[in-house]
């Protein structure tokens, strides 16, 4: 397999855009400024990522706990969300990315909410590829909200033999049964998943970068996809196994 040719790209690539905050600092700006070059990343990374037939790109754009922020970031944020949401609305069409996203929507402010319906709604048929915005999420939520609806459904039956299976669990969590990553990017030298898509990254491939979010671009996100596509996928099977069920 070529080193530098990408034959092989994941379906779905997740990311944890870390690190503005450091680049601002270590630049003496703002951290604001981290966060607007940050979404320029965003930009280069959804376009690359079309281009290169993946066909799913989840971006974990603000967690729970980052409403725990000072109230100036947390607004700056969610301006720069609603910026990039009205911004881009028309470009996604074009290229046929369908906007979705996960996570306590209803936290959102109101105007932030509005503009992600909108796109949502405008882009909905796009099928080239999916890009989900993960905001206000969390994955331990995630799963307990999921387990929550499961009660009220066996309740709703008064059926207390009712039970979740796998694929059932899996099509109501917030991601609807849509495929799993395939790789998890992480950006900024952390290497922890910090409550994101824990049940969906169960097989993921984990690649980690010391790159910071808004220097992280095209060139970095091929490294990162040579990386994977080097790597051997088992789930739990042998080598052999694999092999086999290559050639066959
Ligand atoms: C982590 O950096 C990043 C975030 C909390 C938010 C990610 C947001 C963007 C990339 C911009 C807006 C998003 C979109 C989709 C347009 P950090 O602030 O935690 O960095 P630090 O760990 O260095 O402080």
């Amino acid at each position: 397999m070529s080193e530098t040719e990408l034959i092989k790209v994941p379906q779905h690539l997740a990311i944890i855009m870390d690190g503005n905050g450091r680049w601002a600092e270590s630049k003496n700006l703002p951290r604001l400024e981290g966060h607007r070059l940050g979404s320029e990343s965003v930009e280069k990374v959804v376009e690359a990522c079309s281009e290169w037939g993946i066909k799913e790109l989840t971006l974990y754009a603000f967690s729970q706990e980052n409403w725990q922020r000072p109230t100036e970031e947390v607004a700056s944020l969610m301006d720069l969300l609603k910026i990039f949401l009205a911004k881009k609305r028309q470009k996604l069409l074009k290229n046929k990315i369908s906007l979705k996203a996960i996570g306590r929507l209803e936290l959102l402010p109101e105007s932030v909410l509005r503009e992600l319906t909108q796109t949502i709604e405008a882009t909905r048929h796009g099928d080239r590829m999916i890009l989900t915005l993960a905001l206000s999420y969390g994955s331990r939520q995630e799963i307990i909200d999921t387990a929550n609806q499961g009660i009220r459904h066996a309740m709703s039956l008064n059926d207390p033999a009712w039970r979740f299976d796998e694929k059932t669990f899996d099509e109501w969590l917030y991601t609807e049964g849509r495929t799993a990553p395939d790789l998890l990017i992480r950006t900024s030298g952390e290497r922890r998943i910090s409550n994101f898509l824990l049940w969906q990254l169960a097989y993921a491939e984990l690649y980690f970068t010391e790159t910071l979010w808004p220097d992280f671009d095209e060139k970095e996100l091929k490294k990162a996809l040579l990386e994977y596509q080097s790597r051997e996928r088992r789930f739990g099977k042998t080598p052999e196994q694999i092999q086999k069920g290559q050639s066959s």
